[in-house]
């Protein structure tokens, strides 16, 4: 076992859901007590196992000074579903937090952009923000009104450090009508940032590796893949010469430019690549 792979991160430990907080009309935050997860950086994630169903890869969503955390969830699946409807008390799994999550930079003022339930890792990294008193403005985007997440804590978050949220939806029905990309290059054009962080769907994050690379902002990204083992042994999460759950989740322009399969292709269950299919947001 590699050094970097020991430790009790990796040991599964079995700790019981202490509420649900529903976020949006497609997203439920779920709370229980770990302390490893309520100490993990912005970015990281846990392989969160729901009994009799599946272990998946989940972003930390609310690390809590009571030493306990939350991921928030989005039904898309048998496992993501059954965590939705899971209720107090009943137990999970978890093991982590794994991976590499955002790097707070020198900079004085970020461009957070979050494109639908891909958002989640982005709440905490708002809080981190505010706490250590970096101007930020937030480009939250959705389909539609109740999709959009966490606004009142990145409202709540920039009031503490005069930033601003833009609320962004397809349809118009609240904020700005368009794709989070969309008003996100009219602030760069408009203000100066120092580094954007965003995740979301792919094509608005290859979107967003455009821009970074015209208005010359460094860019750090989260993705998402497949993952089994969570800790760099099974491939499932490969894309290109890195395995996003070792190497990422998050990732500097730099890799990001290297990834031919960024926005390309994605791996299934069966580790087979396919077109992937993501929407703008
Ligand atoms: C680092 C990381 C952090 C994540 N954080 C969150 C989070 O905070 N909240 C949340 O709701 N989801 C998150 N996900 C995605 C979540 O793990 C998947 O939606 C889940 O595994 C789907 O399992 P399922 O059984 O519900 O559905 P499945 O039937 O397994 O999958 C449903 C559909 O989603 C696709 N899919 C499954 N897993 C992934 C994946 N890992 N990446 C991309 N597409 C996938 C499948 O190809 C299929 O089309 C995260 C994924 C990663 C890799
Ligand atoms: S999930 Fe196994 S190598 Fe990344």
């Amino acid at each position: 076992m590699l050094k970097s792979e020991a430790g009790p991160t990796h040991r599964q430990r079995i700790t019981t859901i202490l509420k649900g907080v529903v976020e949006t009309s497609t997203i439920k935050s779920v709370y229980f007590r770990d302390e490893p997860s309520s100490r993990a950086e912005p970015g990281q994630f846990l392989m969160v196992w729901i009994p009799e169903v599946d272990e998946i890869p989940m972003s930390i969503s609310y690390m809590c000074e009571d030493g306990s955390a939350a991921v928030s969830v989005k039904m898309v699946g048998p496992a993501t579903n059954s965590l939705y409807f899971r209720r107090r008390n009943q137990p999970i799994g978890v093991r982590g937090p794994y991976g590499r999550g955002f790097s707070l930079t020198s900079g004085k003022r970020a461009l957070i952009v979050s494109g639908g339930a891909g958002g989640a890792p982005l709440g905490p990294l708002s809080d981190l923000l505010a706490a250590k008193g970096r101007e930020f403005t937030v480009v939250v985007g959705a389909p539609v009104t109740g999709e959009l997440l966490f606004l009142d804590r990145y409202r709540a978050n920039a009031l503490k450090v005069g930033g601003k949220v833009i609320p962004v939806t397809e349809d118009g029905a609240y904020g700005v009508k368009g794709l989070a990309s969309e008003v996100a290059e009219a602030e760069l054009k408009e203000s100066d940032y120092d580094i954007i962080y965003t995740c979301g769907p792919e094509p608005m994050i290859k979107r967003l590796l455009d821009l970074a690379e015209e208005y010359s902002v460094p860019i750090q990204a989260s993705l998402e893949r497949i993952m089994k083992c969570g800790i760099g042994i099974c491939g499932s999460c490969v894309i290109d010469s890195y395995r996003v759950c070792r190497d990422g989740p998050v990732f500097d322009g730099e890799a990001l430019r290297e990834m031919k399969e960024l926005n390309v292709t994605r791996r299934d269950h069966a580790g087979r690549p396919g077109p992937l299919q993501g929407r703008h947001t």
